[in-house]
């Protein structure tokens, strides 16, 4: 599956220096400790797990688990019976154990350039702990669960550490999304507490999120599931700093007297006031490896977030070993990664991956175009930054300036960069390569999912040969497949579904509340395997190429979005008969959001309702998923089933007029009619 030797053609090999004291310094290495990985997962992880915290040992096996429905219920359990704690593990180990205490954790940035502060590893223990009581005190215990909704501030990672600490389940809710959909989300998690913030600035626009907060625990209410507590971090409009406890971020430097801070006293409570004169010292509760750690939504085919779920240690395990080996971890590394910790890139790769290792981090607030589009090399050179993981659809973004804004910096610290979210087209790639890291940084494009907690399918950096926009081979652990429609593997240079045969310890384990959905969604179409929703070509020397989503998923500048999601928005406005949503290809954003309405009867279409749809969809789900483009379509093509034919929704957002085979159309008439009315002529 994997090459005995690496090819030794069209591909980039890192240079010899990056090889020198490299944890996987070879192609011939990864074979071996591939091999090792499948063959003997006990060993591998175990030396893994030897670095880490364990109250007790785990009982059973390393790695038990079924893969196969037809063999009963799927499940995935790794060191179960071992008793321990992952906020422990990353924080209070690093501090006493490894003298770390006074290494940094944290570099903050803000959105205002100058807007800054450092945390150590020593200071970060202390804030979670006092947090830890805060939330204990608040009547948080174990199992509960508690919904964060907060911009990114190191209070985010405080918070989300302090749940571990006692155990409780955190369901980080992007700061980006609607009140509806965090009201969803609290709802399904059936979250006890909400954490949030009064507000932030992303670039020029100020957020007010306490505000949307409270629309959502309103809508809670609304639907008869009340929640009581709030507690509100001042980061926006923080008095002098001197009178707060336990300030860490500093007021905005920008005016915010547009910022609305409703407050119900019943409700709401003050961080900082809670914070005030608490205990710095908290006992960590120990927890099973298999009790859970957090809950992450992510969209699922049906419109309805899946709640995915992850567990204590497999979860520690596989994002500090990554963390490691890809990014090629070493102590006197400044790494940043540009990703929300609202997503599992954040969660994985900003929190819990670099703080098991002991990793210095950029923590940045802000985007890479504001105020200019030079803001992420100045930060580099500011911290010198040695290991920087973004976005294709960041590095597109920043492509379509040219290389100037990159070159007025210098990004000499720079070794490793990484990109995540999305296929990387080669130009997107080259750039990267070429521009930022000036030939000299391996790049790896890790592909992997909220799903897989970790990345699964990655080069090494100074293992691997790169091919530009492949991401070549598994990591340890992962047993990657192409299947055929009918199930079958296929052997050497193919297409198909990429799937996985078994389960690497960082696994989802099920979708909250809902096992069979779990199981129907990534088990049931080829049993035996985890189906991915991706499709994948394996080349002549077995690199892997992901080719993209093949169900009804969309990915919008490296986020996902389900059609049914978008659609079910759309309908919901009363002028809305039925909505059919599909990507069209985007230069910077990947895809973007083409949507067909079909209107009710006796209603026109207009500047007006299309500004209406635009916002229900932005109101319901949040900015990301704002319709790029929406088409009057009075019909839509159908099967005589009556199923809404996409393939050919997709060819009329992109004007190619080949169709394919179109023998399965009920009505053909109303193709002429959807050229016609193509809402972005010319494009
Ligand atoms: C989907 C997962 C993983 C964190 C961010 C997204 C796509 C992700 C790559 C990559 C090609 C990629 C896939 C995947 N994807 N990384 N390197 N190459 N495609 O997490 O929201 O769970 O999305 O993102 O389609 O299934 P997510």
């Amino acid at each position: 599956m994997i090459p005995d030797k690496a090819p030794g053609e069209d591909v980039l090999h890192a240079s010899g220096d990056l090889k020198k004291g490299a944890h996987v310094p070879s192609f011939e290495k990864y074979k071996e400790l591939y091999v090792k990985s499948i063959e003997s997962p006990e060993e591998f992880w175990g030396d893994f797990a030897k670095d880490f915290f364990w109250k007790t040992k785990y009982t059973g096996k390393f790695l038990d688990y079924n893969f196969d429905v037809t063999k009963g219920a799927i499940y995935v359990k790794c060191m179960e019976g071992a008793l321990t704690n992952i906020c422990y593990n990353v924080l209070d180990r690093n501090v006493h154990d490894r003298k770390l205490g006074d290494k940094v954790a944290f570099y903050w940035e803000g959105n205002e350039p100058g807007d800054e502060k450092t945390v150590t590893y020593r200071e970060l223990l202390q804030r979670v702990c006092k947090f830890a009581n805060v939330l204990k005190s608040q009547g948080v215990k174990k199992g509960d669960r508690v919904s964060i909704y907060m911009p990114m501030v190191v209070e985010l990672v405080e918070a989300m550490l302090a749940c571990a600490r006692i155990g409780a389940v955190h369901s980080i809710v992007f700061a980006g999304f609607s009140s509806e959909s965090l009201c969803e989300r609290i709802m399904d998690s059936r979250c006890s507490l909400l954490i949030t913030a009064d507000g932030f600035y992303r670039g020029d626009k100020l957020i007010n999120l306490k505000l949307i907060a409270d629309e959502a625990l309103e809508k809670c209410r609304d639907k008869s599931f009340p929640v009581e507590k709030c507690i509100m971090l001042k980061h926006l409009t923080k008095e002098d700093e001197s009178t707060v406890h336990g300030s860490l971020s500093p007021p905005a430097k920008r005016a915010c007297s547009d910022l609305q801070v409703p407050w119900n006293p019943e409700v709401d409570m003050c961080w900082h006031s809670l914070v005030c004169g608490v205990s710095e010292e908290c006992e960590p509760v120990w927890c099973d490896s298999e009790d859970p750690l957090f809950i992450l939504y992510t969209s699922g085919s049906t419109g309805k977030p899946k709640g995915v779920l992850h567990t204590v240690s497999g979860y520690m395990l596989y994002t500090a070993a990554t963390f490691k080996m890809v990014f090629d971890y070493h102590p006197d590394d400044v790494y940043w990664c540009t990703a929300d910790i609202g997503w599992i890139t954040g969660h994985s790769y900003i929190t819990y991956g670099p703080l098991a290792n002991g990793a210095t981090s950029v923590l940045f607030e802000g985007l890479p175009t504001y105020p200019d589009v030079s803001r992420m090399w100045e930060i580099v050179d500011k911290y010198h930054v040695s290991k920087f993981y973004t976005a294709p659809t960041a590095i597109r973004l920043l492509m379509k300036f040219g290389s100037e804004p990159v070159q007025k910096y210098k990004r000499d610290s720079l070794k490793i960069l990484g990109t995540v979210g999305e296929p990387i087209n080669p130009e997107a790639w080259q750039w990267y390569y070429n521009v930022v890291g000036e030939k000299r940084c391996p790049v790896v494009d890790t592909f992997w999912q909220t799903e897989t907690g970790g990345h699964v399918m990655t080069p090494l950096p100074a293992a691997t040969p790169m091919k530009p926009g492949s991401a070549t081979f598994p990591f340890f652990g992962v047993v990657p497949a192409i299947l055929n429609e009918s199930g079958e593997e296929l052997d050497g240079p193919s297409e198909g579904y990429l799937v996985f045969k078994q389960p690497w310890p960082g696994v989802m384990r099920t979708v909250y509340g809902n096992h069979q959905r779990f199981e129907t969604t990534y088990f049931k179409k080829f049993p035996g395997y985890y189906v991915t929703g991706d499709g994948c070509r394996r080349d002549k020397d077995g690199y892997y190429w992901i080719t993209g989503r093949i169900d009804d998923m969309l990915n919008v500048s490296g986020h996902l979005l389900s059609t049914a999601e978008v659609e079910s928005a759309l309908v919901e406005h009363e002028a809305v008969a039925e909505a059919a949503v599909v990507g069209r290809p985007h230069l910077v954003k990947g895809e973007s959001l083409y949507c067909f309405v079909t209107l009710n009867d006796g209603i026109s279409y207009n500047q007006k309702l299309e500004a209406e749809l635009k916002k229900q969809v932005r109101v319901k789900i949040g900015a990301i998923a704002t319709p790029d483009f929406i088409q009057n379509a009075p019909g839509l093509p159908k099967t005589r089933s009556g199923k809404i034919m996409r393939r050919v929704l997709r060819k009329i957002a992109c004007n190619e007029r080949d169709l394919g085979d179109v023998s399965t159309l009920a009505d053909s008439s109303v193709i002429d009619q959807l050229f016609e009315n193509r809402c972005c002529t010319g494009v």
